[in-house]
């Protein structure tokens, strides 16, 4: 008995060492523990025992019984374990067909602009605030001091919703906002998305992106204005700017000007980008008309302030030599991965 005994262990655990899933584990427990298996036998065989060697038999058979069942069980687990283990490693499996390259994704033009703005102005105190797309009509016109039947409202017409509200055509539609969260003193910078109902071709679309600027505080001058910008452009092309301005009009800053830059690229000696002329029509900009401060809540005999509209699709266009502006809508990961700054 004891020899038989010692020989099913051994082919037990030959069995086991090459049992690799829960199926060959389930022919083991078969083999060994099923109705015919090989113990279920040696316990039936016990019959034609009696007395001690009954009893000795029993104890041991039974003792192997459990041990087989114990084993296979814990073999088990182990095993379930291990597919747990292999299962995860196949979600991050490597898909060897996918096509090679670097599928990185990379930042739209607009956004490494837009970022590299939002830095500039942070160090300089500025708040950087977001703002709705769609807006009232008094957001957008009123105001900023274009009341109903303003001329100015006929080039910037955009697209209404049924009930009234219409998405912003210029990021200005927030300083009424900006004002009467702030208060004064104040600097923020407020870059956004505009919409207008335009004609497309290369340098029009009908959804483009600003970015807003205004500084209240006591004595803010011109001289104010022209720091700042030069300073912040100066960062943005990464070489000394010299910046002129020229007599604008806009209903919201009085007075209002066009702020030029002298061309980055040529140095002023004339090329394509600044169309031969040596200067670029970069940034409107004013100092903030005195009706604007009062419907933002501030007094305009105690504080004044000056407002720019920065184009950031124009500046990213420069910058990254863009030529056509429908490129950025585009969703053309050809022609907007090249931009990719990480
Ligand atoms: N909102 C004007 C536009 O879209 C741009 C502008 C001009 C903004 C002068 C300003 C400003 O803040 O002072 O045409």
């Amino acid at each position: 008995m004891s020899e038989k005994i010692d020989e099913l262990k051994q082919t037990f655990q030959e069995d086991m060492d090459k049992a690799q899933n829960t199926e060959d584990l389930e022919n083991i427990r078969v083999k060994y523990l099923g109705k015919k298996g090989t113990i279920t036998e040696l316990l039936k065989g016990m019959r034609n025992m009696q007395g001690d060697e009954r009893k000795e038999a029993g104890k041991r058979i039974n003792l192997l019984k459990a041990q087989v069942s114990e084993s296979i069980q814990e073999r088990g687990k182990q095993i379930q374990k291990e597919m747990e283990k292999r299962l995860l490693m196949a979600d991050r499996r490597v898909d060897i067909s996918l096509p090679a390259g670097n599928n990185i994704g990379s930042l739209h033009p607009i956004t490494i602009v837009q970022r590299e703005l939002e830095e500039i102005f942070s160090s300089m105190g500025f708040a950087v605030e977001d703002y709705n797309e769609v807006v009232t009509e008094y957001q957008n016109f009123e105001a900023v001091n274009v009341p109903k039947n303003h001329p100015a409202r006929d080039m910037q017409d955009t697209y209404y919703l049924d009930n009234g509200e219409l998405l912003k055509t210029q990021t200005s539609a927030a300083q009424n906002y900006i004002l009467r969260k702030y208060g004064a003193p104040c600097r923020a910078i407020f870059p956004g998305r505009c919409f207008r109902n335009e004609a497309l071709d290369a340098s029009h679309e009908n959804t483009f992106f600003q970015m807003e600027g205004m500084m209240v505080d006591k004595d803010i001058s011109v001289a104010n204005l022209i720091y700042f910008m030069e300073t912040m452009l100066s960062e943005v092309f990464q070489t000394d700017i010299t910046v002129r301005l020229r007599p604008g009009f806009f209903p919201f800053t009085e007075p209002s000007f066009e702020l030029d830059i002298h061309c980055p690229f040529c140095g002023g000696k004339g090329c394509a980008t600044c169309k031969h002329g040596g200067w670029i029509e970069l940034c409107p900009c004013g100092m903030i008309h005195p009706n604007v401060l009062k419907m933002g809540g501030v007094d305009p005999d105690k504080y004044t302030g000056f407002a720019f509209g920065l184009g950031l699709t124009r500046l990213a266009m420069m910058k990254f030599d863009i030529n056509d502006i429908r490129v950025l809508n585009s969703g053309n990961l050809k022609a907007l991965d090249q931009f990719t700054i990480l």
